[in-house]
């Protein structure tokens, strides 16, 4: 049985098995033991006399044990239920010597080296679940709002985002130029964005999301970035931006409500942890809000929108604080925003997630559609605090003419994409979409503060350990 059900206490008085990894041992008598079902451990308390050595000798932390007793509620402090065991039957044992998750606090850093063990402590444990639970509401809320997934390729032979930096795909030797010998007789690489299949889709099923991994060979070593990282992107027809502007807010407010409704628990740890590292940080740097007081702040409030040249006008009157000026100053309309202004926007001046939108085309993807000013284009990006954009998305250009123009002027290949202009020529309309990063989702749901420590197995420059 699992140990979350244990705490149910609806078994109290019976008898029950229950299975996992030893996270202490105390007196030779309470063993605290884990099975990830749930953040909390259950205590079960041997009774050494009746219980062989060798076995005593084997209950180290991280073996994995079954134990088999009553349970009964707790003397102790700090838990409801224990086991009062009649067996300890050891599984696996586990080396005190080598055996590196030892009870008591490791480094973020040194966990990253044993990321195939990391997920027994309880951090990790509470962040992967509350991944999961975040994966299932992302589901749960297209289904429920009649969108349909679809799985779009994670092989292509075009580049979306026309920034061109792709992991190539090939079964010729590396050195090699593509030709016909090669596996698909054509350039291939791991995808960046799902969004021209969805947006081809959304023009037959109307609403369509995809959620799949994706791959940037962008060599930025930040703490938001990765090599491989999730991404949800819903596309819907006959939407234009002010509707993909509330569908995005809508959709994280809900993602968000369900795991503050589902992950009580995991979350209130994470809460705790948070507030513990931002207690080390010098005073400017600390995050005006805790963690779960910051989650329920943005389900119960409107995001900010304001236009990229609102925004401009703001930041250019804005110092960052009292004498420092922003690195890369804001000296024309047109510049892309750095993350330093994004963060300014979002944590100092408006105190609240972010819409930014009608960006100048220049800075932007090629398949955004154009103003009727001729240099902005209707994109949007949610930017949260801590953790910058979050969400990147527009309205997609219908327009046959406009759409070809865009292309020319960019060099995207017009000949690779014929089949994404065919939709401008077959009953084209208004749609729109938006892509975002699940692993920053995570990040800002669990107060984590590298985007390494929120998927299992990160990759990112120089490391594919694993
Ligand atoms: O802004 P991006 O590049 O937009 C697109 O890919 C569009 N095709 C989406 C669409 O309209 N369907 O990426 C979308 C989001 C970003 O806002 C960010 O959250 C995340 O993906 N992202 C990354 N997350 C982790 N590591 C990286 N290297 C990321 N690059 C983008
Ligand atoms: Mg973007």
């Amino acid at each position: 049985m699992d140990i979350r059900q244990l705490f149910s206490g609806e078994h109290k008085g019976q008898k029950v098995t229950v299975r996992g990894w030893v996270r202490t041992f105390r007196a030779n008598r309470f063993i605290a033991l884990n099975d990830g079902s749930c953040l909390a451990n259950l205590q079960c308390v041997v009774d050494f006399e009746q219980t062989p050595e060798e076995v005593l000798a084997e209950i180290n932390t991280g073996a994995a044990l079954e134990i088999s007793g009553t349970l009964v509620e707790s003397q102790g402090k700090g838990q409801q239920f224990e086991i009062q065991a009649d067996s300890v039957t050891v599984l696996g044992g586990s080396n005190p010597d080598e055996y590196p998750i030892q009870p008591k606090k490791h480094s973020l850093e040194f966990l990253r080296e044993k990321a195939h063990l990391r997920v027994r402590t309880n951090t990790f444990a509470a962040v992967m679940r509350v991944r999961a639970a975040l994966s299932f509401a992302v589901h749960q809320y297209f289904t429920k709002n009649g969108f349909y997934q679809v799985h779009t390729p994670i092989i292509t032979g075009s580049d979306a985002e026309g920034a061109g930096e792709m992991f190539r795909v090939t079964t010729l030797d590396p050195s090699q130029k593509t030709d016909e010998t090669d596996f698909f007789g054509k350039e291939t690489n791991l995808t960046v964005s799902g969004q021209l299949e969805a947006e081809t889709y959304a023009m037959g099923l109307g609403k369509v999301y995809t959620f799949g991994p994706t791959f940037r060979a962008e060599n930025s070593n930040t703490s938001r970035h990765l090599a491989e990282f999730w991404m949800i992107e819903p596309e819907v027809a006959f939407n234009d931006l002010d509707d993909n502007m509330d569908l995005a807010e809508d959709f994280i407010k809900a993602v968000l409500t369900y795991v503050l409704e589902n992950c009580e628990e995991d979350l209130t740890f994470l809460d705790q942890r948070f507030a513990q590292e931002e207690a080390k940080k010098p005073q400017l740097e600390r995050s005006p809000m805790g963690l779960l007081e910051r989650l329920r702040f943005v389900t119960q409030n409107e995001f900010m929108r304001v236009s990229y040249t609102e925004a401009i006008d703001i930041l250019r009157n804005s110092k960052p604080n009292k004498k420092k000026k922003f690195k890369y100053p804001i000296d024309a309309w047109g510049v892309d925003l750095q993350s330093e202004h994004e963060r300014y926007l979002v944590e100092k001046h408006f105190t609240s997630p972010v819409i930014l939108f009608d960006y100048p085309a220049e800075i932007k993807a090629f398949y955004m559609r154009m103003n009727d000013d001729g240099k902005t284009v209707r994109a949007m990006d949610v930017l949260f605090p801590g953790v910058g954009e979050m969400v990147g998305g527009s309205q997609r250009e219908e327009r046959l003419d406009k759409l070809v123009e865009r292309m020319r002027a960019m060099d995207i290949d017009e000949e690779e994409l014929w089949w994404y202009t065919d939709l401008r020529r077959f009953g084209t309309a208004v749609h729109a979409g938006f892509g975002l990063g699940f692993e920053r989702l995570v990040l800002y749901t669990t107060g984590m503060s590298n985007i390494r420590d929120v998927i299992p197995y990160p990759r990112t420059p120089l490391n594919a350990a694993f």
